[in-house]
């Protein structure tokens, strides 16, 4: 018998996806019903991210509108993910009626506090860390989606860049062993998964206690000869993210050469184009190491379609120092870049730096940003254009009935017309458009 009905909202990064997955598949061997529906649902659990102050604000909207739709039938209310790691037993008492507060390493847990609660205890905290023993395999039928899935490969955060949280949300950093990855993907292969997404807060710092599982491959560091490992496991797609500039070494790209099913894709966060910004945000490289690092990508074999993150109005960034980063963005010609406004995070140590950049600033360098993205996208999609790419079909198309949508192996979204039969086939497209931010085209 369902001991009772759980529904979880996600946000924030694939590492909260992946946690939610092992929660669900936690819950259903508890015997809890996973439900997809807030209105009924007798646990409410919201997975949250706490990286900019918005994505935090967000669930205490969602809070306020569940509770309103509900209104006296109330739902026990859990938060758990950073937010919870982060604000522990305070979020208790601000008001919203939270009952359960599970922090990032607390998800191996979660039957058990949830039952806590059901039996009638009022605050029920965990920000313990994970067991030694915790299973991370999540079984198929509790993941986001039965063609792609995420394999969390090193778990936190040694870096502490001076505005972010993710290190104090997340801990630190610490690294699956190989032979449980490798099984992980061979599981998936034989069940039918096409794509495998390893993923980490910084997935190139991959430092296992053990290689087990990596005899016979070679490679500079421990993900090179993880990635080479899990290429010979002949998943057909494997992508990486993210890497981190100062960690990503040459030998990355030269595994990615030898193995197709390694794909063309690598997604390196620069922050800024300016070397006093990068000091000020204690990145540890310089614009020259980055460089250095996109020049060895851009030579490659193949052609690797390459992504960033920005943050503009860093406490004390001049114009010159946004300057840079424009002349930065041009120079290294992104398929997509993903730019936030800095957002100051209680607790780190760039909070109360002041001297920071105004609203209205943030906005105008936020804005020329996307316009030179934009110019620059553009030509790039456009060059698609009658080439043919490899589609994995995910989906049907938001936009239309009529069409599909999936995803290449160089991570652009491409639509086309066709129905639902191609799910989760790997198919060839000829692109006919390029939009904004997708490819369009036909089947070939
Ligand atoms: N580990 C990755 C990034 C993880 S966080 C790396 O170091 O590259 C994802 C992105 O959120 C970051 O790349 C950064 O661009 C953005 N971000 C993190 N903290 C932020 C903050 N306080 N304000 C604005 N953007 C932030
Ligand atoms: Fe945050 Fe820096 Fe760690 Fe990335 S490397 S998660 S930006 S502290
Ligand atoms: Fe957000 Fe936590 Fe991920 S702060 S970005 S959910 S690691």
């Amino acid at each position: 018998m369902s001991k009772g009905n759980v529904y979880i909202e996600t946000f924030g990064c694939q590492m909260n996806i992946a946690d939610t997955e092992r929660v669900t598949a936690r819950l259903r061997t508890a015997d809890y019903e996973i439900s997809d529906k807030a209105e009924t649902a007798d646990v409410i659990l919201f997975n949250t991210c706490s990286v900019r102050a918005r994505a935090e604000q967000k669930v205490f909207n969602r809070i306020g509108e569940i509770k309103k739709s509900r209104g006296a039938s109330e739902p026990i209310i859990g938060i758990m993910g950073c937010v919870a790691q982060l604000e522990g037993e305070a979020l208790f008492s601000d008001g919203a009626g939270v009952r359960i507060v599970a922090g990032t390493r607390a998800t191996d847990r979660l039957p058990d506090l949830i039952g806590r609660a059901l039996f009638g205890e009022k605050r029920v905290l965990d920000l313990g860390d994970r067991s030694e023993d915790e299973e991370w395999d999540v079984p198929v039928v509790g993941r986001h989606s039965p063609y792609v899935a995420y394999i969390p490969i090193v778990e936190g955060c040694n870096k502490f860049c001076t505005y972010c949280i993710v290190p104090f949300s997340r801990g630190r950093e610490q690294s699956r062993t190989p032979a449980e990855i490798i099984d992980e993907i061979n599981k998936l292969r034989d069940v039918g998964y096409r794509e495998v997404q390893l993923i980490g807060q910084n997935v190139n710092s991959y430092r296992p206690k053990t290689e087990a599982g990596l005899e016979g491959f070679c490679g500079a560091t421990p993900f090179s000869r993880l990635l080479r490992a899990a290429a010979a496991t002949k998943m057909p797609r494997i992508k990486f993210t993210t890497s981190f500039p100062r960690d990503f070494h040459p030998d990355i790209v030269s595994a990615m050469d030898e193995h197709e099913n390694l794909c063309d894709w690598v997604h390196l966060p620069v922050q800024s184009g300016s070397d006093r910004i990068l000091r000020a945000m204690r990145r540890g490289y310089k614009v020259a190491d980055y460089l250095l690092r996109i020049e060895t990508i851009k030579n490659a074999k193949r052609r690797y379609s390459l992504t960033t993150d920005i943050i503009v109005g860093f406490p004390g960034e001049t114009s010159e120092d946004f300057e840079a980063t424009l002349q930065l963005i041009e120079h290294c010609r992104y398929d997509a870049i993903y730019s936030f406004k800095y957002s100051e995070r209680p607790g780190t140590s760039a909070a109360g730096l002041g001297d920071g950049v105004s609203d209205n600033e943030k906005a105008t360098r936020f804005l020329a940003l996307e316009q030179l993205q934009r110019r620059i996208q553009k030509k790039l999609y456009g060059d698609y254009v009658g080439r043919e790419v490899s589609v994995l079909v995910d989906r049907q198309s938001a936009k239309s009935k009529s069409d599909m949508s999936g995803h290449t192996t160089c991570n652009k979204v491409v639509n086309f017309p066709g129905g639902e039969e191609l799910k989760g086939q790997i198919v060839s497209i000829r692109v006919s458009e390029a939009k904004a931010n997708s490819l369009y085209g036909e089947l070939v």
